[in-house]
């Protein structure tokens, strides 16, 4: 009799095929369900309260899932996947989510069916190189000049959020603050966080400005330094402004009294020589992410020169780009060419925070969005949202091609996708078809979030496909009316949706093709 080979820790459980398929799949819908009644302009909120009992009410799909505090290893994945549309485009997470989580969902029908998951993969992936293709050939080719095009981009990601009345407002907003930062280069979006947003509070967002230069959250190091520098030149440094102490504790005897005030004199010196340096080279501002003693704050003031100290990594990044400076480490080394300039350096306080602001620098990219409103809540969502449009009109300058949303593009794709399918023989055929119906999941979502008639709606949008022409027919669930949304200016860029279908196949694929779950004794069996 043969003895049964052990090659599992005791206690170490298995779930396979079948059950290990349902219960990842399962744990995923979980989650789809809580976010995907946000989708829209008819979205609903929802209402978070973390472990310390601080709420927060949002109806953006990222910021849920960033809140959730998920226990299960295939419903993090997708939420992984999901945050990765956040980080490449900036918006698209809960559209990402829904379409994942319905591949997934009508591949889980199939292998019910008794379908293979080799072939659902298969298909799937055939699909989604096919609807990538689609895209690639329909999508509106625009010119980033075009301004009413990227207006229409922001004001369509706008549209989902809780800023309805400054919407136009934060649009022009934003496409002014886009058009500052963005270069030749084509890489515009990764310069979106140049564009710093200050939040302080106001009678309305209405009051939001945008200004042409780089706040920094810092007070003067000595209060007698000036307020307001003109024409400064700035040193950016990263040393410490003090007297060098000895890294260890050193005792130092003296034992006449005269050498007390001669060793006073030698630490002095130091720090005259330091001031030397800079009032040679007619420095006026003096950037510095170390400390400055109060002792040599003083000192600096004395002179007329204002300094600010301690400066995080990023903030000494936006002013040095901002005003062209090389930050020095060794002071002795610092020279002329080094030092940054700025027509106007200005200490303000706002609310209750102190700012430098640098304007009129050497580098006309650098811009800031004075964010003013209400609460702070009202303020911190609005932060999100610009941060969000800037991102999503960054990418249309960038790749310079849209599509229109409200569903118009999922059901031109659908159609087209099943058109493909007729030519393709086998399993593969019903995955291609069931790609189509994940993807009229997004129109379907928009349509029922709004509180409209989802069969009536869907039939009406299908039919309004007919030609090449009607490829941007979709609803508006603003006006409840099926229309051209390109016309309308709903629309998106199409590396949003692309990234969408990418994310959404990546996972099924990952996830399909799981057919046992292994966990170690003690952890929780995932679904549970
Ligand atoms: N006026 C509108 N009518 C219908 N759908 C719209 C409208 N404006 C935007 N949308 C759609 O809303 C969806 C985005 O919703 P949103 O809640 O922001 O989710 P996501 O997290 O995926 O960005 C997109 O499909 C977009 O086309
Ligand atoms: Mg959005």
């Amino acid at each position: 009799m043969s003895v049964p080979i052990i090659i599992l820790k005791e206690g170490t459980e298995e779930t396979k095929e079948r059950e290990a398929r349902m219960q990842n799949i399962n744990a995923i819908k979980a989650i789809t369900q809580t976010v995907k009644s946000t989708l829209g302009p008819k979205g609903m909120n929802k209402m978070l309260v973390d472990s310390v009992g601080d709420v927060t009410i949002t109806n953006d799909g990222a910021e849920i899932l960033k809140l959730l505090d998920i226990d299960n290893v295939a419903a993090n994945m997708m939420v992984n996947i999901a945050k990765s549309i956040d980080e490449d485009i900036g918006d698209g997470t809960t559209t990402a989510v829904i379409f994942s989580a319905s591949l997934l969902e009508n591949a889980l029908e199939l292998i019910e069916q008794g379908i293979h998951p080799k072939p659902i993969t298969h298909g799937y992936k055939l699909a989604a190189d096919k609807a990538l293709k689609i895209i690639g050939d329909i999508a509106e080719k625009i010119s980033p000049d075009d301004d009413k095009i990227l207006m229409d981009a922001a004001r369509t990601a706008m549209n989902s959020k809780d800023i309805v009345g400054v919407k136009d407002y934060f649009a022009e907003l934003t496409v002014k603050a886009v058009k500052h930062i963005s270069g030749d280069d084509g890489n515009t979006f990764s310069k979106v966080g140049n564009v710093k947003i200050v939040k302080t509070p106001g009678k309305s967002l209405k009051e939001t400005e945008l200004i042409n230069g780089v706040y920094i959250q810092k007070e003067k190091v000595n209060s007698t330094m000036p307020d307001v520098i003109k024409n400064a030149k700035i040193a950016v440094i990263r040393r410490k402004l003090d007297i060098v102490k000895t890294e260890f504790d050193a005792q130092i005897k003296i034992s006449n009294p005269a050498d007390i005030q001669k060793f006073l004199d030698q630490e002095d010196k130091i720090l005259v020589d330091y001031l030397k340096i800079f009032k040679d080279l007619g420095v006026t501002v003096i950037v510095n992410n170390k400390d400055i003693s109060d002792k040599f704050g003083a000192y600096l003031a004395r002179e007329g020169i204002a300094a600010v100290k301690n400066l995080s990594d990023s903030d000494m990044k936006a002013v040095t780009k901002a005003i062209d400076a090389n930050t020095v480490d060794d002071l002795h080394s610092l020279s002329e060419e080094d030092l940054g300039f700025a027509e106007n350096v200005k200490f303000e306080k706002i609310a209750k925070d102190e700012y430098i602001l640098f304007t009129g620098c050497k580098n006309p990219k650098s811009v800031s969005i004075l964010l003013k409103g209400g609460l702070d809540k009202i303020l911190s969502s609005a932060e999100i949202t610009l941060h969000d449009v800037l991102s999503v009109v960054a990418k249309v300058m960038d790749t310079k091609e849209v599509v229109a949303g409200g569903g118009a593009i999922y059901i031109e794709l659908a159609k087209r996708l099943r058109e493909f399918a007729n030519n393709i023989s086998g399993k593969e055929q019903l995955a291609v078809n069931a790609f189509a119906i994940a993807l009229e999941e997004i129109p379907k979502t928009l349509i029922k979030n709004a509180g409209l008639d989802e069969i009536e709606n869907m039939t009406e949008l299908r039919a309004a496909h007919k030609t090449e022409s009607d490829k941007w027919k979709g609803i508006d669930t603003i006006t409840n009316e099926i229309g051209d949304n390109f016309e309308k200016g709903i629309i998106e860029p199409a590396a949003l949706v692309n990234h969408v279908i990418k994310a959404g196949s990546e996972l099924a694929n990952l996830i399909l093709r799981v057919d046992r779950i292994i966990s170690a004794k003690g952890s929780r069996p995932p679904g549970l």
